[in-house]
């Protein structure tokens, strides 16, 4: 069988990044071998590595690159060396740049709990039972991207941030949202500080008209501050949560960290199309790297997610996924998931594990 090359643009990143990736490219050539599949993966210079090498952390050829790709994975951008840089020269802005660029406006970040690594987590077992939840982030709006500048008030230095949302960027989030819940548990959760934001009262009127269409998605409105608390009290009731970008950021970390194991989750930003933007949920972890202990699988399920959401390549997505499974059932663990640390396996070994436990 042969299908259709497609093409993914590789950006390791800094820190951990290349290495995860590096596993998570064992996998794509796995698939190749069980499935048929063809890729085409060539890599590109994101982040702090291409502050150091090109003066950018977005150079204008990873940009082509990516914008002739079918699909981009992305390892993690950052570190202390580029912290107290300019703006211009920090990963950060790389990374806001190349959502905007890309026009990948909905960040989909699984909050899954694996089962087998419950133990895992600061939330008693009993709270975290059946915790399966999706946070919708908006992502290329808001207080992220509205104007900012400092100037001179009546007390001396000022900072403002300005934060804006038109009824277009709000529609098409939500409706994503609504019909990804119409694929899960049909709940949706939609948060916002409607109490208090003119844009979340804009927000708030656009779901309620969205929501005439998807009368079989039971809508909740949720504020923000009630809801980072219930995600504690009772993290199982969500199904899907759809909010603005700096909600979506912070509740987004808030459900990783619920599972105990963010080195497991994986996250996709998408636009209109099927092309999509694949990362782990994890950052470039610049403590270990280096070091061959970090946990590749949040990449490799990164994969899984890619073969998902835009290639459409279910059968292979089911394997990588069933593969992770059998690995940790069996007691394989990386050091961040590791109850016995002394008996933590390295990324590669933890790669080669589970290629090897892929089937067709
Ligand atoms: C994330 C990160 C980024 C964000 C930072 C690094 C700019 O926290 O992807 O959640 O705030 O969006
Ligand atoms: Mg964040």
């Amino acid at each position: 069988m042969t299908a259709e090359v497609k093409k993914i643009a590789v950006l390791g990143g800094d820190g951990i990044g290349p290495e995860v990736v590096g596993e998570a490219l064992k996998v794509l050539k796995k698939t190749e071998e069980l499935f048929g599949y063809q890729f085409e993966t060539e890599s590109g210079l994101f982040g702090g590595i291409a502050i150091d090498e090109k003066g950018t952390p977005l150079p204008q050829e990873t940009l082509e690159l990516c914008k002739n790709a079918d699909a981009v994975l992305l390892g993690a951008v950052g570190g202390p060396k580029w912290d107290n840089n300019s703006k211009e020269l920090r990963p950060e802005t790389g990374l806001l740049g190349i959502r905007k660029a890309l026009g990948l406006f909905s960040n989909i970040r699984p909050a899954t709990v694996f089962d087998c690594l419950k133990e895992a987590s600061t939330l008693k077992p009993e709270v975290l039972e059946g915790t399966d939840l999706i946070v919708v982030r908006e992502l290329t709006g808001g207080i992220y991207f509205g104007e900012k500048f400092r100037r001179e008030g009546a007390q001396g230095e000022e900072a403002v941030d300005t934060c804006v949302y038109n009824v277009q960027e709000v529609e098409r989030i939500v409706r994503q949202a609504f019909d990804i819940a119409m694929t899960r548990g049909k709940r949706l959760a939609s948060v916002d500080k409607a109490n208090v934001l003119e844009t979340s009262r804009l927000w708030r009127e656009v779901v309620n008209r969205v929501a005439v269409e998807y009368p079989e998605v039971e809508l909740e409105h949720v504020l923000v501050d009630n809801c980072a608390m219930q995600l504690l009290r009772r993290p199982s009731s969500f199904d899907v949560i759809v909010t603005e970008n700096m909600f979506g950021d912070i509740l987004s970390d808030e459900a990783a960290m619920l599972t105990g194991s963010i080195g497991m989750l994986s996250s996709a930003s998408l636009g209109e199309g099927s092309f999509g933007l694949y990362e782990p949920v994890h950052g470039s972890a610049p403590d270990i790297a280096g070091q061959g202990i970090s946990n590749p699988i949040a990449t490799i399920l990164s994969v899984a997610l890619m073969f998902r959401l835009t290639f459409g390549y279910h059968e292979a997505a089911a394997s990588i996924e069933a593969a992770v499974k059998e690995v940790l059932d069996a007691g394989h663990r990386t050091g961040d998931i590791a109850v016995d640390k002394s008996k933590a396996i390295g990324t590669t070994a933890m790669g080669d594990l589970i290629i090897n436990a892929m089937k067709k």
